[in-house]
């Protein structure tokens, strides 16, 4: 994708190449949306194109209101491309909400007050009535420091504990991709920025591929491999920065140069954009 860190490639308009190999991960070409309603059309999505990896990050950034959650949405399946092709580990968004194979959080984690911690993590399956796998349960408590909250009620729990029940719960059904929509937004910086590379560390242990919300550019440049800097509703790709640092580097990439530069040119771009 893009040679240089800090440069932004400019956006693919149309659909993106075809030929390029998919690796298993998220490919959107062309995506266009718009809600319908009494007084017309709403344009919310305009041809919009990116890959993320197999695996990796790609974070959305752009004004309010242009159309970030909306292409969650689509890519979640809750909503049908009016044109263009979402296709996430070879199958479509339909096919994986039927199998729930996408996994959704939000900035309010939306826990049910009189569920344990475990059992807040196992309402997908009870959702679905579907057979509860414990020892899957145990380890997504594991990864996400829970173990010993597992019997607690959400009230017991911190802003950050119960945003990391609510990560738990979105992996529970071990999803395709995860859908992130604004998730910290709610939490004080110190929290914010340990569960971002907690996060990191996550999504490493489960290799599950993510889409992120943010409004914050230093989150996006500290968690992407992907960055999408989109421009005003119906949004359009402005620019792809790519982020080619390992995980394991980006706890001290932050306070370097590179860092800054990256941040620097997301931030131009959406300047730019509004
Ligand atoms: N269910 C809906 N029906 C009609 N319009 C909607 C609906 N949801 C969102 N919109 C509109 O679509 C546009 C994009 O919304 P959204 O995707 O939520 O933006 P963002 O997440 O970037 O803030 C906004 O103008 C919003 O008012
Ligand atoms: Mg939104």
């Amino acid at each position: 994708m893009n040679p240089a860190p800090a440069q932004l490639a400019a956006p693919a308009t149309g659909a993106a190449d075809p030929s390029a190999p998919t690796d298993g991960g998220l490919r959107i070409q062309a995506v266009s949306y718009g809600y319908r309603g009494r007084r017309g059309a709403l344009p919310a999505v305009d041809r919009v194109s990116f890959d993320v990896p197999r695996g990796g990050m790609g974070v959305l950034v752009g004004p309010s209101g242009c159309g970030k959650s909306t292409l969650l949405r689509l890519v979640a399946g809750l909503l049908e491309p009016d044109t263009g092709s979402i296709d996430v580990g070879g199958v479509t968004p339909a096919r994986l909400r039927a199998q729930r194979r996408a996994g959704f959080a939000f900035q309010d984690p939306g826990l049910l007050s009189w569920r344990t911690v475990r059992r807040n993590i196992e309402l997908p399956f009870d959702l679905a009535g579907l057979p509860k796998d414990r020892a899957w349960t145990d380890h997504l408590l594991e990864i996400t420091g829970l173990t010993e909250w597992a019997d607690r009620r959400p009230r017991e729990l911190s802003g950050g504990m119960r945003q990391r029940v609510a990560l738990a719960r979105a992996l529970a059904t071990r999803p395709e991709v995860l859908l992130l929509d604004e998730p910290f937004g709610a939490l004080d910086e110190i929290t914010r920025s340990d569960l971002n590379l907690e996060l990191l560390r996550i999504l490493s242990d489960t290799g599950t591929t993510c889409l992120l919300v943010t409004h914050s550019v230093d989150e996006a440049v500290l968690l992407a491999d992907v960055v999408v800097v989109l421009g005003r509703r119906p949004c359009a790709v402005r620019a792809v920065l790519d982020v080619p640092q390992p995980r394991s580097q980006r706890r001290a990439a932050r306070d370097t140069p590179e860092f800054s530069a990256r941040c620097r040119a997301v931030r131009e771009e959406l300047e730019a954009g509004r």
